[in-house]
């Protein structure tokens, strides 16, 4: 086993198919990758440039055109278990409440005891804030809240991959920075590998270790920016008011304003825009 090689996107590309007047459509163009065990990803890129088609790709989801990827050495080719994933809008079980939708991201688990599970639900419970909130049902929790139920369901269930898809992008700036915060520390003590998707530079730079820039569609990488080089490897809250947290999301900045110009162009060229 490779632990530099954890996950391996090999030349993917996703094309859709034509359907009525349109032509089919190259969503990601020839994408390569390896991502180690327990590094912190994110893929950040301009609206429509075929974030969450290779995300749904890593998590087997949807089928790629070309290519293919592989986790731990095997070819990934559906959904399963060992890939958790958080999308933005979160679908709970409400008819369940907070701790019964942490048990139930559990239910599939044969490598606990009862005992075991009954303990770690009680710790991802407190892990992401809800202490206090275990009987409630889901329907009379705040939307941050269920986004934390939606983080701790998803880690119960024991994922060696947490695959989000800009799951704090309808949050307010206070829960999100909470967010941010939390899943920083339990991504470093869990050891979890994560792609998480986002087109905010602040969120990317805080929380990756390595962030995959990409072009607009079709997405290619861009640019892999090592974030550590830049502000080390430690992420108090407080990095984000430094001087190198600046340069380094203005540097970014000007890449991702230089890539809208080209997404616009793009779009006139295609005829989007009305003349
Ligand atoms: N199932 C689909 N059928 C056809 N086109 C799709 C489908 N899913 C996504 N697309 C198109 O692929 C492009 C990339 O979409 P997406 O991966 O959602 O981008 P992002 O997440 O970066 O905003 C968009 O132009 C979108 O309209
Ligand atoms: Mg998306």
């Amino acid at each position: 086993m490779n632990n530099d090689r954890f996950i391996v996107i090999d030349r993917v590309s996703k094309e859709f198919g034509a359907h009525g007047k349109s032509a089919a459509v190259r969503v990601i163009d020839d994408v390569s990758m390896k991502i180690g065990r327990g590094e912190f990803i994110v893929f950040l890129g301009p609206s429509g440039c075929g974030k969450t088609t290779l995300m749904r790709i890593v998590g087997g989801l949807e089928a790629a055109s070309c290519g293919q990827v592989r986790l731990d050495g095997a070819t990934v080719t559906g959904p399963d278990r060992k890939k958790g994933m958080v999308f933005q809008s979160y679908s709970s079980f409400p008819w369940l409440d907070v701790i019964g939708n942490i048990r139930f991201g559990m239910r599939f688990r044969d490598d606990i005891s009862a005992a075991e599970k009954e303990r770690l639900a009680q710790y991802y419970l407190e892990l992401v804030g809800l202490r206090g909130f275990e009987g409630y049902r889901v329907n009379r929790i705040s939307g941050g809240m269920r986004q934390r139920l939606a983080i701790a369901r998803t880690l119960a269930a024991g994922p060696d991959v947490l695959l989000m898809d800009e799951p704090f992008g309808a949050l307010d700036a206070q829960n999100r920075e909470f967010l941010q915060e939390q899943l920083v520390g339990i991504q470093k003590s869990e050891q979890k590998t994560v792609i998480f998707v986002t087109h905010d530079v602040e969120e990317a730079i805080f929380l990756a270790d390595r962030i995959m820039l990409f072009s607009a569609r079709p997405a290619r990488v861009l640019q892999e920016i090592r974030v550590g080089d830049h502000i080390g490897t430690q992420r108090p809250l407080a990095v984000k008011s430094t001087q190198a947290f600046f340069a380094l999301r203005n540097s970014i900045l000007d890449v991702t304003r230089r890539l809208a110009l080209q997404t616009e162009k793009i779009m006139l060229q295609g005829g989007m825009f009305p003349a």
